[in-house]
């Protein structure tokens, strides 16, 4: 999730780098550099922190009208300054910028060593410098193909030569990265963001994709070097609309991202062939994982609710007992802490001071407490030691939504983990690795019902007060489906288990208390049917959330809102995103501040 942006024209690069980065930092990052040419050398300046920080590095007079610069949203390597990009090559005549992961950086940093080649960073894109300085033969753009061949994984990047003035060479695969057209200059950048307030031609490059470019020209080609017309486009958004990709507040944006956060998430870490998951971050051996005798998950808001599904997900498959409590009330009750006993910390921010003092209080008590962050280098993510990040990109809004499926998402690749190292069969875990797989397309399905969750919510936007029902794995769903609404449509919400309304809550039950039903088709769908007889007994309106097809709940409830049909340990993504989406048409039809509700704050850093 990181920004690029390249320049070359007869303007000081200094200033259009810094400017267009300061349009990327919508995108969340920690750290930032850039690199300028002039006089056949080239000139890194980088560091962790914002933009204006960096700015007061950059000397003023700095020369040169060509380069490079970068946001950096830490995947590979803690955040400090030797980490921020651009990267060179040992001898410093070769820079460039990246986002995306290269997956195969290991193995290439290995031989590039065993070369001789010395490196600064801990990140995978200092990879790529280095291998173009091997190939680099007087052509950096031949350089630049050479090396592509190599990596395998995800980049959008730059790369400049200081014997190269003027020119850059810019590659994608797998991460946007778009040319700017200008009068007598040229932009490269991963987000229009950085360039369209010089220009508004564009050229979008494609996957396998190569331009060199210069102040008064460019050349697409492909990896064999067969030249690729490319057709400039006019943008007609503006500024705005482009930070939110369209969307009109970033909490619609990320709710539609969970398909690619969901993939994000599980990239690269499942084995296929073992059929079980890969999670370098924990550092332990088999051994150790094996010793594990029961889990236990500290969070807070919507981070508890991931991890109580979590909780309930690794009992049942993997047979580990498991906990989740919120980290406010662990901290303060003197908790035991047992022998082979493993905790999770989990928080969006990796700043929520509830967790990170829970967490420093397990620790006192000799507890292996690792970190399930968003945030690489967070403070929580920095003291756990180890854990696993959820990669699921800068989550702007205050109302969290991606991070939830993605903490999901986690928790579920360790629960096949700890399965199949336990009772989980070579099929089982076959039909868990095809379950996962197939979830983006799955949220992805449930987008349909978009416009009937809308016509819902304002249908419903009048009334003050819900309860959120669920049960099983669902039940942490109701109790987050309930936090989203409340916190950003300021009505009061509930959220219980389904079975648990007859034990006081159905008191509440009348013609102006909508009931909202989690009900899939899941071994408790007959109970939680039950549930909702109870209410429409007594008056109460019922909005089902339910799989597709199932007539019987529709023939029950007031509304219904259908989820695609799928194996029962998968509703919780499915059924997540109507309520996500309920709360935020509510919320819009109400006129609230979507991305920053009242009272609320993204991370909750002060008790
Ligand atoms: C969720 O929508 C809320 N903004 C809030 O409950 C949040 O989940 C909680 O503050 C925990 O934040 P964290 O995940 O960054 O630790």
């Amino acid at each position: 999730m990181c920004g690029i942006i390249g320049y070359c024209g007869p303007r000081a690069a200094r200033e259009v780098l810094l400017e267009g980065l300061k349009r990327l930092e919508y995108r969340g990052y920690d750290s930032a550099g850039i690199c300028v040419g002039a006089n056949r050398a080239l000139t890194v300046i980088k560091r962790t922190g914002k933009i204006a920080d960096l700015r007061e590095i950059v000397p003023t007079g700095l020369a040169g009208n060509w380069g490079i610069g970068h946001t950096r949203w830490a995947t590979h390597g803690e955040v400090t300054d030797v980490n921020a990009h651009p990267h060179t090559n040992c001898a410093g005549d070769i820079a460039l910028v990246h986002n995306g992961i290269i997956e195969n950086f290991a193995a290439l940093k290995e031989k590039l060593v065993h070369d001789g080649h010395v490196f600064r960073s801990e990140t995978d894109s200092e990879v790529i410098a280095h291998l173009v300085s091997d190939f680099y033969e007087g052509d950096l753009e031949a350089a630049v193909k050479e090396t592509l061949q190599l990596l395998k994984g995800t980049y959008g990047l730059i790369c400049v030569h200081a014997s190269e003035p003027d020119r850059l060479v810019g590659a994608r695969n797998g991460s946007p990265l778009v040319l700017g057209v200008g009068g007598d200059e040229m932009f490269l950048a991963s987000d229009v963001m950085a360039i369209l307030s010089h220009t508004k031609q564009v050229v979008y490059l494609e996957d396998g994709e190569v331009v060199r470019v210069q102040r008064d020209s460019y050349h697409a080609s492909d990896l064999r070097d067969r030249r690729i017309d490319k057709k400039v486009e006019t943008i007609s958004w503006e500024l705005d609309t482009i930070e939110k990709q369209g969307h009109p507040h970033y909490m619609e944006k990320e709710i539609f991202e969970q398909p690619d956060s969901v993939l994000r998430a599980m990239q690269g870490r499942i084995d296929h062939e073992n059929l079980t998951a890969h999670l370098g971050g924990l550092n332990m051996t088999e051994s150790e994982l094996l010793g594990i005798e029961r889990v236990k998950i500290i969070a807070a808001g919507t981070s508890f609710h991931a991890g109580l599904v979590g909780s309930y997900l690794m009992e049942s498959i993997a047979r580990i007992p498991c906990g989740a409590e919120l980290a406010s009330e662990l901290r303060y009750r003197n908790p035991v802490v047992e022998r082979n006993s493993l905790y999770f910390a989990v928080s969006q921010s990796g700043e929520t001071i509830d967790t990170l003092s829970a967490m420093r209080e397990l620790k006192r008590k000799g507890a292996k407490v690792l970190g399930v962050c968003n945030v690489v280098g967070s403070t929580i993510a920095r003291e756990s030691g180890a854990g696993v990040y959820i990669h699921s990109g800068p989550e702007i809004a205050v109302a969290s939504t991606k991070a939830f499926t993605s903490q999901l998402t986690v928790f579920y690749l360790f629960t096949l983990l700890l399965a199949r190292m336990h009772n989980m069969s070579f099929e089982g875990g076959k039909e868990f690795v095809d379950g996962l797989a197939a979830l983006p397309d799955l949220i992805r399905g449930g987008f349909e019902e978009q416009n009937h969750i809308r016509a819902l919510a304002e249908k419903y936007s009048r009334y003050r007060d819900f309860l959120f029902l669920g049960r099983g794995l669902n039940y942490p769903v109701a109790l987050e489906g309930a936090l989203k609404l409340k916190e950003i449509s300021y009505i009061h919400a509930e959220g219980y288990s389904a079975a648990e309304i007859k034990h006081g809550p159905i008191a509440l039950i009348n013609e102006e208390t909508p009931s909202i039903f989690l009900v899939p088709n899941d071994r408790l769908r007959e109970k939680v049917i039950s549930n909702m007889k109870e209410v429409k007994a007594r008056k109460g309106k019922v909005i089902a959330l339910c799989a597709s097809g199932d007539e019987e709940v529709r023939d029950t409830a007031d509304d219904v809102i259908t989820v695609p049909r799928a194996g029962e340990i998968w509703y919780p993504f499915l059924m997540v995103v109507p309520l996500q989406l309920f709360a935020y048409y509510t919320a819009l039809k109400l006129g609230r501040n979507v991305d920053q509700p009242r009272n609320l704050a993204k991370s909750v850093t002060v008790e």
